[in-house]
């Protein structure tokens, strides 16, 4: 779980850094699972900014989560290419499937849904990533067997 003084000793070992709020993130993000709420008003404080602005780098950086993830996380490409091939109907699918909305994890901690903004695979839209592995023409077959996989 989370914990205030290793997350001050994670700041301590970057405040001296030229921006060091990513670094931190990123670690505390490593170490804990997730950014939770809770550790905002300790970074915010230690580095001098204001929440907003520690807020604000949580949420614009789509990497970090305030909850941890699940044991699975699937990845579904939103951006524009893979929205000209259809992937609003695949999320769709998927949160129906897995019985939550896009951006959280099953009640049981197997699977994360997540959004994802260009995976960099444009020519084999639509894209996604399960478990770290990228996959493209993602369609209805494929994402049954990827969630059956999850065990969702
Ligand atoms: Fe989806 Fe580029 S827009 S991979």
């Amino acid at each position: 779980a989370w914990n205030e003084s290793e997350t001050l000793a994670i700041v301590s070992r970057h405040a001296h850094r030229e921006g060091p709020l990513l670094p931190i993130l990123h670690e505390v993000q490593e170490t804990f699972g997730c950014v939770p709420e809770a550790a905002v008003p300790v970074i915010a404080q230690a580095l001098n900014l204001s929440r907003a602005e520690v807020h604000g780098c949580v949420t614009f950086y789509h990497d970090f989560r305030d909850a941890p993830a699940g044991h699975y996380v699937l990845k579904v490409c939103r951006a524009e290419a893979c929205q000209a091939m259809g992937c609003e109907s695949l999320v769709k699918k998927a949160e129906d499937r897995i019985g939550v909305a896009c951006g959280e994890t099953t009640p049981d901690g197997r699977v994360t849904l997540e959004a994802v903004y260009c995976l960099g695979l444009c020519a084999t839209a639509p894209s996604a990533m399960f478990d770290g592995r990228l996959i493209g023409r993602l369609d209805v077959e494929k994402l049954e067997a990827i969630l059956g996989e999850a065990g969702a």
